[in-house]
């Protein structure tokens, strides 16, 4: 397969840093140099579904296809308003598709893994025209009186359409189970027979434990999938990692020993928006015509679970 089409949508608010130091202990002067976040967008008359509406309808545009070509659309996402029905068919409907919807939560990393099970779907041979599509709101995770978490995150949607091809040139992918690390929990329904207790926990994490897992996963993933094609980190074009902090998208190029021209950024005006970071970065570098044809691109990404991922592709 390979990656024909792509668009994105974020919230039209923009919540900087001084905003949130308005009602939040915390200053531009701390989140900036930690984390390379000033501002972020952030949901708020928006319905996370109508933007991953228009980010699919983008993708579809920029294809060249229609939504009545689509043979399968699978849809990243941790949370939204909807427990059922799932997010993909909310978007098959407003996209005006007719094929078959599947959702995944593979948190910051699904966009990678929906990458991986459309290529097993086109190895499959029942799959012609494949629509990706990450929409995540993670601004409605946190509590927004802890610091420590909101002030990461902003809300968007990124979508991908993929047709044949062979494009793709291998997966590296991983999973460690930590779930003390980064979890939310949220109550289901009362019944009658419930006796264990339970309560609403918004967003929490060890920070410098997700810091420390990111850096180690997307550095072994990355180096992976380079052995495995017999490649150098000086052959790839463009290494496109998840936009969580900064730091860490520092600490794996230095590992990686590349220039900083090498790692697309939108982390400082963006902040952390889960898994469509990777398709809403990805749309911004294609629309600004970054990649040539041929060009070398790894997309890697990391999350709660915790779950990495990377993928090596050939624009
Ligand atoms: O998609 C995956 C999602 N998550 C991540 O990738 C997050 C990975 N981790 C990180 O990015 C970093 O660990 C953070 C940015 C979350 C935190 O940075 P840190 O350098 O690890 O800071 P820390 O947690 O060690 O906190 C240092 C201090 C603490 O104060 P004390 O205990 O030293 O007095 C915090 O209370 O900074 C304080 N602090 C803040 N101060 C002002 C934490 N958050 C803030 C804040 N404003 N927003």
């Amino acid at each position: 397969m390979k990656i024909s089409g792509t668009g994105s949508v974020l919230p039209k608010k923009i919540v900087t840093n001084d905003m949130l130091s308005e009602f939040l202990d915390t200053s531009d002067e701390w989140i900036y140099p930690r984390t390379g976040v000033r501002s972020r967008h952030v949901i708020s008359d928006e319905r996370l579904e109508d933007m991953a509406i228009e980010a699919s309808k983008k993708a579809l545009a920029d294809a060249g296809i229609n939504a009545s070509d689509l043979d399968y659309i699978i849809c990243s996402n941790v949370v939204n308003e909807y427990i059922t029905p799932q997010l993909s068919c909310i978007i098959q409907g407003g996209i005006g598709a007719t094929c078959p919807c599947i959702d995944i939560n593979c948190a910051c990393a699904g966009f990678i893994y929906a990458l991986q099970i459309a290529e097993s779907f086109y190895r499959s041979g029942f799959v012609k025209n494949v629509l990706i599509v990450s929409a995540e709101e993670p601004t409605r995770m946190t509590d927004w009186t802890d610091r420590r978490t909101c002030v990461l995150f902003g809300d968007g949607a990124g979508a991908a359409v993929l047709t044949p091809g062979d494009n793709i040139k291998g997966f590296s992918m991983s999973a460690a189970s930590a779930t003390d690390k980064l979890y939310q929990i949220r109550t289901l329904q009362p019944t009658p027979y419930i006796t264990k207790e339970e309560k609403d926990v918004p967003l929490q994490m060890k920070g410098q434990d997700v810091f420390k897992f990111a850096v180690k996963a997307s550095s072994s993933d990355i180096t992976k999938l380079l052995k495995n094609n017999s490649l150098e980190a000086s052959d790839v074009d463009y290494i496109l990692l998840h936009q969580a902090n900064k730091r860490i998208i520092n600490t794996i190029r230095e590992f990686l020993d590349q220039p900083m021209e090498k790692f697309p950024v939108n982390i400082e005006d963006h902040g952390n928006s889960s898994s469509s970071c990777c398709p809403i970065l990805l749309d911004e570098c294609n629309r600004k015509g970054l990649f040539k044809e041929g060009d070398k691109v790894v997309l890697c990404a990391f999350g709660a679970g915790f779950v990495s991922g990377a993928v090596l592709l050939e624009w």
